[in-house]
This record gives C-alpha cells, structure tokens and sequence, in this order.
C-alpha cells in the first residue's frame, strides 16, 4: 500500500476561541468526481470561519451547516492547480484558479495546504492579481456580485422565501453602504460605482481616505454621526452590519426603494409597508462563472480587493484573533506557502 501522503492543516476538534484552531498533520485529500486537487497558495478568512469556530451561535438554527469534527473551516482560496479528476474538462495541472469552495455546505475546507475543489466553484485566477489578493474576493466579492448584479441561481434563500429582487443601479440612483470598508462593503462601494450610482458609505472614521479612494461619493463616520438623521430619498441601501439598530435605514429610503440585509437585522413589518419600501436580501452560493466576471473585473483595474492584514497558515489563531478586534478594511488573508 501507498504510505498516505500528508500535509499541514487547521482544523476544529471542538468550538471555542481562536485557541481552538489547531496547525497539524493530515491527510492530503483525494479529488472526486468533478473535483480539482488545489495547492492552496492562500486562504481568505470570512466570518462564517468564525462562525463555525464558535458553534453557530449566532446563526438560526435551520441555517447551521451539519458537520462532524474535526473539520478544516474555511472557503476561500487561491493557488495552483495539482491534479484533475477524469470527468473534469476546463482546468489542468498547473493552472492558477481561485474559489469559493462548497458554499453554503461549510465544507470548503480552505485552511490547508491542499484541498479538492468542485471544478463548478473555480475560476482562472485574474494574471494580474497575486493569489494574496485573490484569495480575498470569493466569499466577499460573490456576496455584493449577487446581492447587487445578478443572483445566478434559482435556490431557495433558508433566510427569505422570495426570490432575491435587484434595484436597477445606475447615474441616477443613490446607494448607501453600511460597513463599506469590510471585505462585502468595499467590493459593493465598488460594483456600485461601476454601475453608475452614487455611493454613500458609512463605517468608521479611520476608513474615510480608503473609501474615498475607491470613489465613494460622501462618507459618513457612524462613530460621529447618525447616517438616518443625514440622508435621504435612496434608491438603496446595502446592511452589512445588521442587528438591533438596522431598523433606522428603512427612513432613509424613498418610495420603492430597497433594502438588502446582508446580515440579520431587526425590521418592523409595518414601517415597511407605511414606507413603501421592499426587504430583499439572499444567502451567497459558489459560482466558479460569476467569479471569472469579477476576475475580468480585477484584471481591467476596475475593481480591487483590499488586504488588511496576512497570516501564515500555521498562525491562523492570529489572524482569527485579528478578525475579532474589528475594523477589518477589506480582508484577512492567510498564506500557505
Ligand atoms: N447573506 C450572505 O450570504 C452573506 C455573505 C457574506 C457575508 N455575510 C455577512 O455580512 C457581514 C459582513 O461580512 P464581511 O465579510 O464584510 O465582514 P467584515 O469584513 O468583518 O466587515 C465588517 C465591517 O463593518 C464595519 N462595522 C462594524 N460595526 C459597524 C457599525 N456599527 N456601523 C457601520 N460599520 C460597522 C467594520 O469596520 P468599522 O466599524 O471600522 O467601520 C468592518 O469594516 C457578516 O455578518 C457576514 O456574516 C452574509
């Protein structure tokens, strides 16, 4: 028999802090049908990797991924590609692609020097953006993709029976972005802007030269000011944030205007129906097609994926422990090589 061939990975053997991940050997994993063997070059952090760190706590019940320890967390990467499955037309050895693993399964694995990927969920890694930065757009970049240009897919949202509605952006539509510098927020400021609108960003102070950079059109610092009591008449706002106070929004938007709760929040049915005003929102699925659009998107500089902070791989405690003081401007990225 064939000694197992193994390498270094972070996996969960019970939730907790970030005390719990844990940098140790395993077996490389073995590409099924339709799957890639991806040498992971790096790995984008997300929330969900914390969430499933801490036990779903904060997720409802019908929504938390079914799963057994001990498990690598993760979803996002880029690197190399090492080996094909037979059945998979579109990427050979040697290819450099990017994903967003297994999404909404919690089965993305990512955390690892290799994973077997799905062929469906990879793209060809933008030529000009190094696998640092790719790895920051899966997850983040698909989320705004899908909550503002095109949903591609007919699942069932578990977080809203109907299908997710698009507002029409362009030059005369006006889009507010809470938590605009995040890894959703920066890439939504930015789909926003190529479409056209103008943009409104809310987050706090220290990220206000970053978003103007990024073309924002006014910023607002939510630690100074209330953005409810400032704006109003948008065509739509985008929620990255939620929670208690995401309620306060809803004043901010005209007649038949929108608003996408891309985390939960807590809105009063009939303020909503006095307002005239539509709840929209979905949950983010892989899509190696959608990724190659915004890979188009990053090659022509028209969109950039901002990094906040690496880690090696081995010290994703580190950078979990980052993720948990906030503030994140764009995105945590660990390195696998
Ligand atoms: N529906 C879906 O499928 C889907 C997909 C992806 C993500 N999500 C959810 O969306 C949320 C955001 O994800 P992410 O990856 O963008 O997170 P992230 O990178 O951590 O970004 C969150 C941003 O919000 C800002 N923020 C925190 N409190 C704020 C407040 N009170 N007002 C305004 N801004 C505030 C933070 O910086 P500052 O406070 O310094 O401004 C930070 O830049 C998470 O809850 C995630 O679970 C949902």
């Amino acid at each position: 028999m064939m000694p197992t061939r193994t390498m270094q990975a972070v996996r969960l053997h019970e939730h907790g802090g970030p005390e719990v991940l844990r940098y140790e050997e395993v077996p490389v994993p073995e590409p099924g049908p339709g799957e890639v063997l991806i040498r992971v070059h790096a790995a984008g952090i997300n929330p969900p990797d914390w969430y499933l760190r801490e036990g779903m706590t904060n997720l409802p019940p019908e929504t938390r991924p079914k799963f057994s320890f001990p498990v690598i967390p993760g979803t996002d990467v880029s690197g190399v590609v090492e080996a094909v499955a037979a059945d998979v037309d579109g990427f050979s050895a040697g290819d450099e692609v990017f994903g967003l693993l297994r999404f909404p399964s919690f089965e993305g694995s990512a955390y690892a020097e290799y994973v077997a990927a799905r062929a469906s969920d990879l793209a060809r890694k933008p030529a000009h953006v190094d696998h640092v930065h790719a790895a920051g757009v899966p997850m983040a970049g698909l989320t705004a993709w899908q909550f503002l240009v095109e949903l591609g897919h007919d699942h069932p949202s578990p977080f809203q029976a109907a299908r997710h509605r698009h507002v029409e952006l362009g030059a005369d539509t006006t889009v507010l972005v809470n938590g605009a510098a995040g890894g959703v927020g920066h890439f939504a400021v930015q789909l926003a802007k190529w479409k056209g609108a103008r943009v409104i960003a809310v987050a706090s102070g220290a990220h206000e030269s970053f978003l103007r950079e990024l073309g924002v059109d006014q910023f607002i610092d939510y630690t100074k000011e209330r953005p409810e009591e400032l704006v109003r008449d948008l065509d739509l706002v985008v929620d990255t944030v939620g929670g208690q106070a995401s309620g306060r929004f809803l004043r901010t938007l005209k007649r038949g205007g929108a608003l996408y709760p891309v985390f939960f929040g807590e809105y009063d049915e009939e303020e909503i129906a006095r307002l005239g005003v539509t709840l929209s929102g979905t949950q983010v699925r892989s899509s190696g097609a959608q990724l190659a659009e915004l890979g188009r998107l990053l090659d022509a500089g028209t969109l950039r994926v901002a990094i906040d902070s690496t880690f090696p791989l081995a010290d994703a405690q580190a950078a979990h422990e980052r993720a948990a003081r906030g503030h994140i401007q764009g995105k945590i990225v660990l390195t696998a090589v």
